[in-house]
């Protein structure tokens, strides 16, 4: 049964699940299984070495599938930045009209995004409501309202989605879509009766069939729990919740060393280069990497298809369900 929101009118996609850009996974095998799935499959522009790279991926994944699918751009801060505005122009010139915007003063990014003819759909993610409403003047369509569940850069603030979610409701003024911390149809229940328009995943989308990783990334997940993810870097500001292993424990406790005092002495312990040998050599130790509270609920590797359309079951069962409860006063059984 297709679901009816803002989002997935917009978008034109069935069930409202988002997936969300992740570096070293978010491939065009990925982002083509989601989007064939139903949901909305997203490239992730900056696991392309170059623009032209991402034009090659973009183009990959439109001979993979012909439902609509996004480009995620994240923009860190960094000495030595990526040329975003090139990254952006390979999006438009490639006809891609839905993009995932991230990080930090997005602003000449989103300009560019919506000068395109016809103007890019921007969804933009975010950990604080100041954030949020600073994006809104900046013209976004949707805002992606990242709960300090999620996987990665959870901000500084420590806020959980249920308030997150519900504050967003009460004071941003465009739709919004849940992230971080769901992974079944009971989650898009709840956010959509939180006033949210769908969901975007991240870990999830990791342990699936198609996720382009190695297997024992996979089942690494499928063993933890959700107490097995670590916040490093708060620190410096930069806090990220990384999945719990030998190399984030190292950094965290380098970190946390009243001797420490410079980013410089952690730095090789998070180098996003042994992250990415991670994924590839499949020794989850190895290095860090990026995963949300929700390892805990994941027990299976299904393959998207099957993952959306089991979320998008249990969305409509779960609904039912809480809809039964509510009765005729003539229908309630007198008290024994
Ligand atoms: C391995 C991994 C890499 C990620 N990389 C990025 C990234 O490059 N840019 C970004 O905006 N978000 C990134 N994210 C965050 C996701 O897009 C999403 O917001 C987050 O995973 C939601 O939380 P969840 O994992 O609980 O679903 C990453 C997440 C994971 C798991």
């Amino acid at each position: 049964m297709p679901f009816n929101t803002a989002l997935t009118r917009k978008l034109g996609i069935k069930v409202p699940v988002v997936q969300g850009g992740m570096q070293w996974v978010g491939y065009a095998e990925l982002a083509s299984a989601v989007s064939n799935a139903g949901g909305l499959g997203i490239i992730t522009a900056l696991t392309q070495p170059t623009p032209d790279d991402l034009r090659k991926e973009i183009r990959k994944c439109k001979s993979m599938t012909k439902k609509p699918f996004g480009v995620n751009l994240t923009l860190l801060p960094s000495i030595n930045p990526p040329d975003y505005p090139a990254y952006a122009q390979a999006i438009i010139d490639e006809g891609i009209r839905i993009v995932e915007t991230a990080g930090n003063s997005p602003g000449p990014i989103i300009k560019q995004l919506k000068a395109a003819s016809p103007p890019c759909v921007i969804l933009h993610k975010c950990t604080t409501i100041r954030h949020a409403l600073s994006a809104v003047k900046l013209g976004v369509d949707f805002l992606s309202i990242d709960g300090f569940e999620c996987a990665g850069h959870v901000g500084e603030t420590d806020i959980t989605n249920l308030i997150l979610l519900s504050k967003s409701r009460q004071v941003v003024p465009i739709p919004f879509i849940a992230s971080g911390g769901f992974c079944d149809g009971y989650g898009l229940a709840a956010a959509l009766n939180l006033g949210a328009e769908g969901i975007n995943m991240g870990t999830r989308f990791m342990c699936t069939v198609e996720a382009p990783i190695h297997w024992n990334i996979k089942e690494a997940i499928v063993g933890a729990q959700e107490t097995d993810t670590q916040l490093v870097l708060r620190k410096w500001r930069n806090t990220s919740r990384l999945f719990k292993n030998e190399t984030s424990t190292k950094a965290y406790e380098i970190e946390n060393d009243p001797k420490t005092t410079e980013f410089k002495d952690v730095q090789p312990w998070v180098s996003g280069q042994r992250g990415r040998q991670v994924f590839l050599n499949g020794d989850k130790d190895y290095g860090v990497w990026t995963a949300g509270q929700v390892v805990g609920l994941i027990n299976d590797i299904p393959t998207c298809a099957d993952l959306v359309s089991r979320i998008e079951r249990e969305a409509v069962e779960s609904l039912k369900k809480v809809q039964s409860l509510i009765v005729d006063e003539k229908d309630i059984p007198a008290k024994l």
